[in-house]
């Protein structure tokens, strides 16, 4: 079965929460996973959908102001996390190693993770993608191992919000990269709209999406669920 996540991002508080949860129906077949801000985390799993935050804290409790751990996560009935999104690398300061520690202490608490890598634009220009993402995803590897609770998500930073998606072969060529350092299954995010979702998510080694702001609409979220659906069952 494919994972269909969608990443909120700093989108919709409690209120357009519920809005969204009571009108989306999860279609047979797909595992569908909604990442609200964390305000709205309690309204998500109330509505009964299967809910990740978008971040979590290696320490179980602490003076780390802002923070929130996976314990909290748990008790509140939130089933995984996000970790290591691009944004949370380049506008939080975010590394391999504080990464690592995040995926590893999310794991240890009975959460799934969702851990993003991914290169940018003057990276692959370079031809250092293949360098990149060896790093990021040994990094992960190293710490966590090929867990059953971890997925990876590729992220070509340049296809983020931008409109642009990897070709398919861009695709297929980063997710067998991906998986020949570790054996998990790998999401493709960038970018990921109804109108591409079916030939992305058909490519050899894309086990799923990461979908930005195209979850962010009700119809839209529902079509690439339905489009995962129609290709686990094919
Ligand atoms: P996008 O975002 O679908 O809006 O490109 C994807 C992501 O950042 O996870």
């Amino acid at each position: 079965m494919k994972l269909i996540a969608g990443n909120w991002k700093m989108f919709k508080g409690p209120r357009e929460t519920r809005e969204f949860c009571e009108a989306f129906r999860v279609p047979e077949g797909v595992d569908a996973v909604l990442c609200p801000p964390y305000v709205s985390l309690a309204a998500a799993v109330e509505s009964g959908h299967t809910v990740f935050a978008q971040n979590v804290h290696w320490a179980e409790d602490g003076a780390f102001t802002g923070e929130v751990s996976a314990p909290m996560l748990r008790e509140l009935g939130v089933a995984g996390a996000i970790v290591g999104h691009s944004e949370r690398r380049q506008y939080f300061g975010e590394t391999d190693e504080t990464v690592a520690r995040r995926i590893v202490a999310a794991l240890e608490h009975g959460l799934r993770v969702i851990a993003c890598v991914g290169e940018s634009l003057e990276e692959r220009q370079a031809g250092q993608m293949e360098l990149v993402l060896r790093l990021q995803v040994e990094a992960i590897g190293d710490a966590a191992g090929a867990h059953e609770g971890l997925v990876v998500a590729y992220e070509p930073i340049w296809a983020i919000g931008t409109g642009e998606t990897a070709t398919p072969d861009q695709a297929r060529e980063a997710h067998a990269l991906i998986k020949g350092l570790l054996d998990v299954p790998v999401l493709y995010g960038g970018s990921v709209k109804t109108d591409n979702a079916a030939e992305l998510l058909s490519q050899e080694g894309v086990d799923g999406a990461l979908v930005g702001g195209a979850s962010l609409d009700v119809e839209s979220f529902t079509a690439i669920c339905r489009a995962a659906a129609n290709l686990s069952s094919s």
